[in-house]
């Protein structure tokens, strides 16, 4: 199937900071027209002009609060409206640390950024590559998608769903030229942790990549047909392995019949394992 781009804006959601700034120069730098789109017009503008200054390509920014249902609709009806041949949808918040020290208010908040502006733009732009035959989303999960974790209970749950919500939406339009990429992120340096008050030392310094280094290997992903791109993941078997436990356990559960072990009267209660990336994490809530 041939990929095709057939629109001329490319929309990058989180650009006035770390990875969507990555992405904006790399982007513009292969000749794209851009959309910048985050809620500091500052910070935003200061992307666009060395951004345009640097590659010559038309750059626009747009001051949204995805958080906010008015500025949402605001950008799905320009996604709608215009001849968008890109979408990345990258901004995203962690909201870390405990979930009782939290506010449900809070935490609904960054679902209404991680998963519905997230969801609704997808669902935007998806509909203008269908009417066009071609476009590119690419959604930034995270690691922890993999990862439920003790002071990331709601960030952990926004980014396994946009792991599934993305995958699922591979197989929907697998026969078409429409292409569709996750980008899973380990640790990355950028505001990320600061923003939210805390330090990057919740992750050991060794385990960080730059935002360069990060959006690189993502788009060199991507170029190479990648469906889920995992820049720090250096054997590509390990998520063959993955793939193929998932596969088992669904697989299994098909079996229509109660497993023994909840078929006799007490049974033994199943040992719990936990992956030592969760300790780093739990470090959050303590
Ligand atoms: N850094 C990591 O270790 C890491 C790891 C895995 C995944 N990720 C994911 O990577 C993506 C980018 O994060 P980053 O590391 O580059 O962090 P960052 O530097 O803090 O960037 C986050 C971006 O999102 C924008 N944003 C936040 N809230 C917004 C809102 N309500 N409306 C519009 N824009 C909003 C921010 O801009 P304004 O503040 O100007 O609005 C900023 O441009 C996120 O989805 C994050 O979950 C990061």
């Amino acid at each position: 199937m041939s990929i095709a781009e057939p629109g001329d804006l490319t929309v990058i959601t989180g650009a006035s900071s770390g990875i969507g700034a990555v992405y904006a120069d790399r982007l513009a730098a292969e000749g794209r027209a851009l959309l910048l789109v985050a809620r500091r017009p500052d910070r935003l503008e200061q992307v666009a002009t060395e951004v345009s200054y640097r590659h010559g390509v038309s750059v626009e920014t747009m001051v949204v609060d995805l958080e906010q249902p008015q500025d949402l609709a605001r950008l799905e009806a320009r996604l709608e409206r215009e001849r968008v041949a890109m979408l990345v949808n990258n901004a995203g918040g962690g909201s870390l640390g405990p979930t009782a020290r939290s506010t449900a208010d809070r935490l609904e908040r960054l679902i209404r950024l991680n998963i519905v502006a997230l969801t609704r733009l997808s669902v935007a732009a998806l509909s203008g590559f269908r009417e066009r035959s071609g476009g590119t989303l690419v959604n930034l999960g995270s690691i922890v998608a993999h990862a439920p974790s003790a002071g990331a209970a709601v960030y952990t749950g926004t980014k396994g769903y946009v792991a599934n919500f993305t995958r699922s939406l591979q197989l929907e339009y697998a026969d078409s030229a429409i292409r569709i990429q996750l980008v899973m992120p380990g640790p990355i340096r950028t505001e990320f942790f600061s923003s939210q008050g805390m330090s990057d030392s919740v992750f050991p310094d060794s385990s960080f990549l730059t935002a360069e280094q990060l959006v690189d290997a993502a788009l060199a992903g991507l170029a190479a047909g990648e469906a889920v791109t995992s820049p720090s993941m250096p054997a590509p078997e390990i998520w063959d392995a993955l793939e193929t436990a998932r596969q088992q356990y669904l697989s299994s559960t098909f079996s229509g019949q109660v497993a023994p072990r909840y078929r006799s009267a007490a049974p033994a209660a199943p040992a719990q394992r936990r992956p030592s990336i969760l300790r780093i994490l739990d470090d959050l809530s303590s």
